[in-house]
């Protein structure tokens, strides 16, 4: 039996403060038809000023970490943009204010990749039975990065956050994390880029077309790995940067509209809390369910990209985790 990562338990957390389309006309030369029909964006949840990256991050963690009850966490790997500071990195103080104190616990930035970047760390460490049980949080506060007054980014992002607690299991069984692909292209860092919060750039045309293309080949080699046909897919869950490139994306792998996930129109853009966002939803309301083949991909700054298939596990039951490292 080939030794694996298994998904134990999910978490999320938005910001109490929603940001309406209508909210954004009041200040921005933009109308809500544009926004819905260039993006499928509605509204969007924003952080207040003195909520943190790390505050989003401890609050999905936690409703992970009780969901899953692990004796022990092994390590914490966070997936962000938008660290509370250069240096040091958050999650040191995330991990000690879920009361991990003393475990590895780092930052990993991918862009809006940085969940599935860190899923792949986490299945890593699972793998080579470094770690036993890995805490994987996605926190973003994007809304932070675009310019007040700029248009063509205001409307797209959300702050958020969401974390998947790994444990060790094995290969092929309901939960199981299938091979992983990943890529990056340096040549395009211009394409999305912020020096500092309030200065984003982005060629939005550019980064719209080379999505499509990324999320869809890496899905398709994501499935060849797994040993699935796309047929097979029960739920494709796509990073949700704009209603249009993931129908794209979804139509060019041949997986029909309603087998697509999507709460771009509620969240927006939350970059790495994106995809642990919607499987967070979906599994609560039902549109995710124990069983179903679910396909994730994902595309952002770096320019970085990926896919991972694995089959959505049963979270009612309380998972019981073993404690020390093996
Ligand atoms: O997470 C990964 C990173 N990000 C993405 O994946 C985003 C990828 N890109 C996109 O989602 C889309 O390119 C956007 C939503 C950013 C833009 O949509 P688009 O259909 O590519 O529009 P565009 O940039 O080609 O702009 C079309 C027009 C322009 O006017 P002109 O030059 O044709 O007169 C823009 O100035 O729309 C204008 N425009 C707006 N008008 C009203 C841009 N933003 C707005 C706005 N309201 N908010």
């Amino acid at each position: 039996m080939t030794r694996a990562a298994v998904v134990a338990a999910v978490g999320a957390a938005l910001p109490a403060s929603v940001v309406s389309n209508e909210d954004l006309t009041a200040r921005l030369d933009t109308t809500d038809e544009w926004i819905r029909s260039r993006t499928g964006i509605t509204r969007r949840h924003v952080a207040a000023a003195e909520e943190s990256t790390a505050d989003l991050a401890v609050r999905a963690a936690a409703q992970a970490l009780t969901s899953g009850e692990p004796d022990h966490v092994d390590t914490l790997v966070l997936a962000t943009t938008t660290p509370d500071r250069c240096c040091p990195a958050t999650a040191p103080a995330v991990a000690t204010r879920l009361g991990l104190t003393g475990i590895p616990a780092f930052d990993l930035a991918a862009g809006c990749t940085g969940f599935l970047y860190a899923l792949a760390t986490g299945a890593g460490l699972i793998a080579a039975a470094t770690a036993r049980t890995v805490l994987v949080i996605g926190a973003d506060r994007l809304a932070s990065l675009p310019h007040p007054h700029d248009r063509t980014t205001v409307p797209l992002f959300g702050d958020g956050a969401g974390a998947l607690l790994l444990r060790h299991g094995t290969a092929g069984k309901p939960g199981a994390l299938g091979p992983v692909v990943l890529g990056s292209d340096g040549t395009g860092a211009d394409l999305i880029r912020a020096d500092h919060p309030g200065a984003l750039h982005m060629d939005g045309a550019d980064v719209f077309r080379r999505a499509v293309d990324r999320m869809t080949t890496a899905s398709r080699q994501a499935a060849t790995a797994a040993g699935w046909d796309l047929g097979d897919v029960d739920r494709l869950v796509p990073h949700q940067a704009n209603s249009r490139i993931t129908s794209f994306v979804a139509r060019q792998l041949g997986v029909p509209d309603g087998r697509q996930l999507s709460n771009v129109a509620e969240v927006g853009n939350t970059g790495a809390a994106s995809i642990p966002l919607l499987l967070a939803r979906a599994s609560s309301d039902g549109r995710l369910k124990p069983g179903h083949r679910t396909l994730l991909t994902a595309f952002g700054a770096g320019l970085t990209w990926g896919a991972l298939t694995l089959t959505w596990p049963d979270l009612t039951r309380t998972h019981r985790l073993e404690g020390a490292p093996a």
